[in-house]
């Protein structure tokens, strides 16, 4: 179990010289956790009993770095028959290891990527099916002579529950599966204004004002309307809900060169710094599911355009969309 000889390969992997390391035990090589589960001598009984030990695991450098190594120990014996000691070797195959888990992680997310079209579409299903049996309920209980308010609202509240699954489903399933858009030249203000009318009494309520500034005779811009009201809707409801106490919510337009910008900006509590708002799933709301800004940003470079955003928080956001004018 002790270092008798030592070669240059040996010192290149772990980083022990010759001097360092002969007359140790070769444990120093083993992780705490293996050299707690005895684990270097039971490799040491199984090569005396069968002739050779061979294990693919983690091994220790002098420096205390872990790598991941081939190790292959055989028993030397004399003549007679008798044990002499073992000669051992190993090999790193950390960059073996490394790319073998890089592919897998590849493989994995491939397959979530082809199923989460078929699970999305299946949980959609359900979803219908769930909706149709509250609806039933909801038509019995008002036709029943006794309507018991709570059950009333019960019903309401599980409505809204499936309505906003329904929806979050249906912006994974565009996000899962990309469409082809259907471009038509369209004039971004009454977009931007169909968008925001439905809402603004409530934002009233909640204190919240929205100023439209679009130059002049802008041109119209060739887009896919439903997918543009989609990020407006994104990017307008964050503008909102990073304002709780009030504030302006600002839809400001104009032309640069060949393209068109399109900037919305909120007096709301700020993106902090390093935030990577358009990662997926990346949410700071108690109930978001950060698919907004993922969706925004495929959108938009579907349309060939550009998303960006600058912030200071406490004082605001402005989330800047820019479209190219012609496309081809
Ligand atoms: N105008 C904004 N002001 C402050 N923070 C924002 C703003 N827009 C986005 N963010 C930050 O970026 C995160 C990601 O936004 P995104 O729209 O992708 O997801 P979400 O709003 O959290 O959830 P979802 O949109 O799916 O309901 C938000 O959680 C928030 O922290
Ligand atoms: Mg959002």
């Amino acid at each position: 179990g002790f270092v008798t000889t030592w070669n240059t390969g040996a010192q290149r992997i772990k980083g022990y010289t010759a001097e360092e390391i002969i007359g140790k035990h070769f444990s120093c090589f083993y992780t705490p956790e293996d050299v707690q589960s005895n684990n270097p001598d039971r490799a040491l009984q199984i090569a005396a009993a069968e002739g050779k030990y061979e294990e693919e695991n983690l091994r220790v450098r002098k420096d205390g770095s872990v790598f991941w190594a081939t190790v292959l120990i055989s028993a030397l014996r004399d003549r007679t028959g008798e044990l002499r000691g073992f000669a051992k070797v190993v090999q790193d195959i950390t960059e073996r290891k490394e790319s073998e888990q890089r592919l897998r992680e590849k493989d994995r997310l491939a397959t979530l990527g082809t199923t989460a079209a078929v699970f999305a579409h299946e949980v959609g299903n359900t979803l219908n099916g769930v909706s149709t049996s509250l609806q039933v309920i909801s038509d019995l209980i008002n036709s029943a002579d006794n309507r018991d308010p709570l059950l009333a609202e019960t019903i309401e509240m599980a409505h809204q529950d499936l309505r906003r699954l329904t929806s979050l489903l249906g912006d994974y399933r565009s996000f899962a599966k990309p469409q082809t858009l259907k471009f038509e030249p369209s004039d971004l203000r009454q977009i931007t204004e169909e968008v925001l009318a439905p809402a603004t009494n409530s934002y009233k309520a909640s204190g919240i004002s929205v100023t439209y500034d679009f130059d002049e005779d802008l041109p119209l811009v060739p887009v896919d309307r439903e997918k543009i009201r989609q990020v407006l809707l994104n990017v307008c409801k964050n503008a909102v809900e990073a304002m709780p106490d009030g504030g302006i919510l600002s839809c400001k337009a104009y032309r640069e060169n060949d393209r068109f910008v399109l900037e919305i900006s909120d007096t709301g509590i700020g993106i902090p710094d390093g935030l990577d708002v358009f990662q997926l799933f990346k949410t700071t709301k108690p109930t978001g599911t950060g698919l907004g800004l993922p969706i925004v940003e495929q959108i938009i470079s579907e349309h060939r355009g550009t998303v960006d955003f600058s912030s200071q928080v406490g004082k605001g956001t402005t989330f800047r969309i820019s479209l190219p004018l012609g496309l081809g």
